[in-house]
């Protein structure tokens, strides 16, 4: 049998790969599965997007390949979205590259801009892309812990030189994924300011800039002076307009830093189905009558989640921004340990925060992705498991 790849096991497991399944299996079982895995809400894409993908599918040339241009009506409506809510020009054609879904060219990038033996600092907890993408490339990823105690930022001075100074690409992500932490722009314009001195590519990771509170409001990365020489950011349509099923993101930046990435995709994709880039559009066009409502049910979520949280036992903050709480666990209960008697045992679906790298151990992440009433029930059953595997300690 021929041997696969030495690089795939280098890869660490993927957590979400193996819920869908395990999930299956416990509504088998007859249990009442309540989901806070994934970051996948059961609410409704806008009407307007359904409606046009509907109309789009039922025209033949939206069939035909999309290439690297994809819809020039999609690129349009992102270069109007950009201008619109973060007040930055990008041209249409050669400074926005889009994707079949941002973890698509999130995954890639590293192809287009690490070498063999290349650092990439990847924080951790995180999305596992920035592993994966690294390892594929035959990068060498540099774990940072993001912890309370630093803010859940990266500070590239506390990296050793040697590492520095291989340093290729930085992953930042906030609003965060799995720790909900947002960013200061001083933060921000701190590190930008870093990586043009040391000539780090930052991959900006803003899948969640439409999924705020409290009147927060997520930047972008190029509201930074400066960004443009060094950044590329990543927008995804899947949690501002639910549309995670869809596939569809953009890569937006200077034509400079995207270029190599659509060299990349030009290779190993032939774009997203053109009647979803519409819908996408559609979406987009659509942004300001459809995102408020969605973010206030998610808000109404999310003060759920906490308050039920708290009242179980559970010690957690109110994230200003995406659609997660991270929740501390005594010392003396793993996270692997609390998640998998959570969901044995009461059939809730939480992710333990060591899935998403060591640095997330201590920690375990709920998705505010169903209704307030399912997310008391999910904390009282939390508690009841917390109460037992304290006493068993
Ligand atoms: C931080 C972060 N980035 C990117 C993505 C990818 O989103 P998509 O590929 O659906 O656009 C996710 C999805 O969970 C995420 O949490």
């Amino acid at each position: 049998m021929p041997e696969y790849a030495k690089r795939l096991s280098t890869l660490p497991e993927y957590p979400l790969g193996k819920y869908p399944e395990k999930k299956r299996q416990l509504i088998a079982r007859g249990m009442d599965v309540i989901d806070l895995g994934a970051g996948d809400a059961d609410l409704a894409p806008p009407p307007v997007a359904v409606e046009r993908l509907a109309a789009a599918a039922r025209n033949p040339s939206m069939s035909r390949y999309g290439f690297g241009l994809g819809l020039v009506e999609y690129r349009e409506a992102i270069a109007r979205f950009m201008k619109r809510r973060f007040s930055l020009e990008f041209d249409p054609f050669s400074e926005i590259v889009p994707l079949i879904g941002s973890k698509e060219g999130i995954s890639h990038i590293a192809l287009a801009y690490a070498e063999d033996g290349d650092v990439t600092v990847i924080p951790e907890p995180g999305y596992l892309a920035y592993v994966g993408g690294t390892r594929l490339a035959h990068g060498e990823p540099y774990r940072y812990p993001l912890r309370p105690e630093n803010g859940f930022l990266v500070d590239l001075d506390s990296l050793p030189a040697d590492v520095l100074a291989r340093t290729k690409i930085l992953y930042l992500n906030y609003p965060n994924n799995p720790t909900a932490a947002i960013a200061p722009i001083e933060y921000l314009k701190s590190i930008v300011k870093r990586c043009r001195e040391l000539d780090i590519l930052l991959v900006y990771d803003n899948a969640y800039s439409e999924l705020a509170f409290d009147g927060y409001k997520p930047p972008s990365i190029f509201e930074v002076d400066g960004a443009r020489d060094v950044a590329i950011e990543f927008h995804s349509m899947s949690k501002t307009y639910n549309m995670t099923g869809w596939r569809c993101g953009w890569a937006v930046g200077s034509r400079e830093l995207v270029a190599p990435l659509a060299k990349v995709k030009l290779f190993v994709d032939t774009g997203a189905f053109m009647a979803v880039q519409a819908a996408s559009a559609a979406a987009l066009d659509a942004h300001d009558e459809f995102v408020p409502g969605n973010v206030a049910v998610f808000k109404e979520r999310r003060d759920a989640a906490v308050e039920a949280f708290r009242e179980n036992g559970f010690d957690c903050d109110a994230p200003k921004g995406t659609m997660y709480l991270w929740i501390p666990l005594p010392e003396h209960i793993t996270s692997a340990e609390f998640s998998e008697f959570l969901m044995e045992e009461e059939g809730v679906i939480v992710l333990p925060g060591s899935s998403f790298g060591e640095g997330g151990e201590g920690f375990f992440r709920v998705s505010f992705v169903v209704s307030p009433e399912r997310l008391r029930e999910a904390a009282a059953r939390a508690g009841r498991v917390l109460t037992r595997l304290s006493v068993g300690a």
